[in-house]
């Protein structure tokens, strides 16, 4: 067996030694020594980090030192705003630009004699340990460092990721081993993975995490009591090193369940009273605590409806016992009636989290955040962007996103996810006119809202190398740099991630990112056509099943009959849908001549022979998709298998392991869908390709 460093452990976080001498000695040469402005955990942490990186890759370790000491060039690593001139001069362009966690990093040349030296210098120190990793980062993509001028700052306040664990140690949706931050309905006792995952989200720009799953069940409805004080404390602590918050998700019920109260109704005074003691408790205990995650009144979790109660009585209730400690809540918009008869034409689930948070748009207090799932449905490989985006304007935003692949083939398949999130943050809402796209209104830019920013359910577990899939890494990787800067482009984010992640060379390069490019595209193909979601297997959500929750109460329908299929969500003839959207999307979204292709099932329902705008049927786009899909996908082992040899083996193998898998696992998907239509409508393959 390899170590766990070849199998991926690291990461993102390699630090290879350069094998070019001269630059190995430029890194060498200018990281000398490590200074620090001011001695505090996250400052530490930068220092301790550089020092590791520097000696891993040149060999030399850099003395560390508080004070500085001019003969030896060095990194100097400080805060601005702190009373040090000689700092606060180093961050020319003004320290306003930086906002809370940017930084500057800049090669300062030294005057009378004085070496020259690299400032890295942070808005708090946060920021200095963000500036650290992205200096590490140049190093690790063999850049040089002789002329640095970078001024950065992340696009949103908060760039948090979902752990859905439970502390049986199982991770709902995960795909990449047990929790490592759970074991028999406790946590685990040693932190030192989670605090190496801390790293690696902090590397990527992450600063806040919920560390339990939103179903919160009954042991984890006790995270807010007392027993779990000092093990949460010290949690914080490791993950506070890395400046990131620590946020818990609440069971709504908790007054009845663990209070001993009567009631959780959210205007019952003695409700409001429990919250804010419960709060209390957990500042005193976690005094840099996040706030709490909410899941109310979603597929069977308690909430203000049980009451009569709306969600903004049930938001602003935990927002008012949280308030006088700073603290946030982040309140799910998932809700929709998971009873549905299926029957029933006129409910549409998608229409479900904007007809219920539209109404009280404005009415949430000022420290709640609403988290919205990029689709109106549930992260499938295709789905039109939540009209909640654009609908809400007086009401703080979340986007939430899915890295674990519950949907897109459960890291099993590649399926990068960067180009999706892209046309997600990209989507122009065109709420306020052109330009309103989601990223700005998400970031809470656009409507001057003082909080925002993404979420993500994470994919990690204690499999050897995090997730599963090795090349998924690069989605967890991909969704922290999207979240700091969503203009970045997908394949700037995947150049970094091979390089830093499996070194540079140009022939790795090349061919992995191409296979991460295009598998996105690739895994639709095969999957669900045009936009229509769904046909996965009942509960675990994994392979085909296209009757799966045709006649199932989850409200997820593709209505293939023998003539045609697809949703019709128009305003005239179908649920009504479109119109949760500005123009020109309505309008777009609701024409059968507008509409473009990809979502053209997700609003209408078609026959197999209507005409695409690419000049092909339906039917036979299903065919010729499936068809290549598998095709596509066989074309992605062959080109992987160009790198033996360029890669660490263990890591070779895996991936290689895996890509067989998927190539084998989409001819399953192609036969089960073809076969299906093709049972459904009787129209033939016009290539006479083999359809069972
Ligand atoms: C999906 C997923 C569930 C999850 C839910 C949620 O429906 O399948 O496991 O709990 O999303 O986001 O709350």
């Amino acid at each position: 067996m390899e170590t766990g460093a070849k199998m991926g452990y690291e990461a993102w976080l390699r630090y290879e030694s350069v094998e070019r001498d001269v630059l190995r000695e430029a890194y060498r040469m200018r990281c000398q020594a490590i200074a620090i402005a001011g001695q505090t955990k996250v400052l530490n942490t930068a220092a301790r980090e550089l020092a590791e990186a520097v000696e891993a890759m040149t060999g030399h370790k850099p003395g560390l030192a508080s004070s500085r000491d001019r003969q030896m060039p060095d990194v100097m690593i400080g805060v601005t705003g702190r009373g040090d001139t000689e700092i606060d001069q180093m961050v020319v362009s003004g320290a306003a630009a930086l906002g809370d966690e940017g930084y500057v990093i800049r090669t300062l040349k030294g005057e009378k004699g004085e070496p020259d030296r690299i400032a890295v210098i942070g808005a708090s120190d946060r920021g200095a340990l963000y500036g650290v990793f992205h200096l590490i980062r140049i190093m690790q993509m063999r850049e040089p460092i002789d002329e640095l001028y970078i001024a950065e700052s992340p696009a949103s306040g908060l760039r948090m990721i979902n752990q859905w664990d439970n502390m049986d140690g199982s991770i709902e949706r995960g795909y990449a081993g047990k929790s490592f931050f759970y074991r028999n309905n406790g946590f685990v006792e040693d932190f030192a993975r989670i605090r190496d995952y801390a790293r690696l989200l902090a590397s990527a720009g992450i600063n806040a995490i919920a560390i339990n799953n939103v179903n919160v069940h009954r042991e984890e409805t006790k995270l807010i009591t007392a027993e779990y004080e000092q093990t949460l404390s010290k949690m914080a602590d490791v993950l506070g090193a890395y400046g990131i918050k620590l946020f818990l998700s609440i069971n709504f019920a908790s007054p009845i369940a663990i209070g001993g109260l009567q009631t959780a109704d959210p205007l019952d005074p003695s409700v409001k009273n429990w919250w804010a003691e419960r709060a209390a408790d957990l500042y005193r205990a976690i005094p840099d605590f996040g706030g709490f995650l909410v899941k109310a009144d979603s597929e069977f979790r308690p909430g203000p409806f049980t009451y009569g109660r709306d969600h903004a009585d049930g938001a602003n209730l935990l927002a008012e016992a949280l308030a006088p400690h700073g603290g946030l809540v982040i309140w799910r918009c998932f809700v929709y009636n998971c009873l549905q008869d299926w029957r029933d034409r006129s409910t549409d689930r998608a229409k479900a989290a904007y007809d219920h948070f539209m109404p009280l748009d404005g009415r949430f207090a000022d420290n709640v955040i609403l988290q919205i799932k990029n689709g109106p449905m549930d992260f499938q490989v295709r789905e039109p962007v939540s009209p909640l985006f654009g609908g809400l304007s007086r009401t703080n935003q979340m986007l939430e996103l899915q890295i674990t692949q519950e949907y897109t083939g459960q890291q099993k398949h590649v399926c990068y996810l960067v180009p999706l999130w892209k046309e997600v943050l990209g989507f122009d809402t065109h709420a306020h006119g052109e330009g309103s796209t989601v990223d700005k209104i998400a970031s809470g830019a656009l409507q001057g809202r003082p909080y925002g920013g993404l979420a993500a359910v994470s994919n990690i577990g204690d499999d050897a190398c995090w997730t599963g899939h090795p090349l998924a890494q690069a989605n967890l990787y991909g969704y922290g740099r999207l979240a700091w800067n969503p203009a970045l482009s997908a394949e700037r984010i995947t150049s970094e991630w091979i390089r830093l992640s499996l070194g540079c060379d140009p022939a790795v390069e090349e061919v992995v990112s191409d296979i991460l490019l295009k598998s996105w595209r690739i895994y639709e193909s095969y999957t669900s056509p045009l936009g229509v979601g769904w046909m996965v297997n009942p509960n675990h959500h994994y392979g085909p099943n296209v009757d799966g929750y045709e006649y199932s109460k989850w409200g997820t329908y593709h209505f293939a009959d023998c003539q045609g299929i697809g949703v019709d969500r128009t305003i005239e003839t179908g649920t009504g849908y479109a119109a949760q959207y500005h123009s020109p999307w309505r309008e777009t979204y609701n024409s059968l001549e507008l509409c473009p292709d990809e979502l053209l099932l997700f609003f209408h329902h078609v026959p197999y022979t209507h005409v695409l705008k690419s000049g092909k049927t339906v039917i036979q786009h299903i065919y010729d998709t499936h068809f290549d899909g598998v095709e596509e996908a066989a074309a992605l082992l062959e080109s992987w298998q160009t790198l033996r040899g360029r890669i660490d083996e263990a890591y070779y193998e895996l991936v290689a392991f895996r890509l067989t898998e998927q190539s084998q696992h989409a001819k399953e998907w192609r036969d089960v869908i073809n076969t299906y239509f093709y049972r459904k409508s009787g129209i033939a393959d016009r290539q006479g390709r083999l359809i069972y």
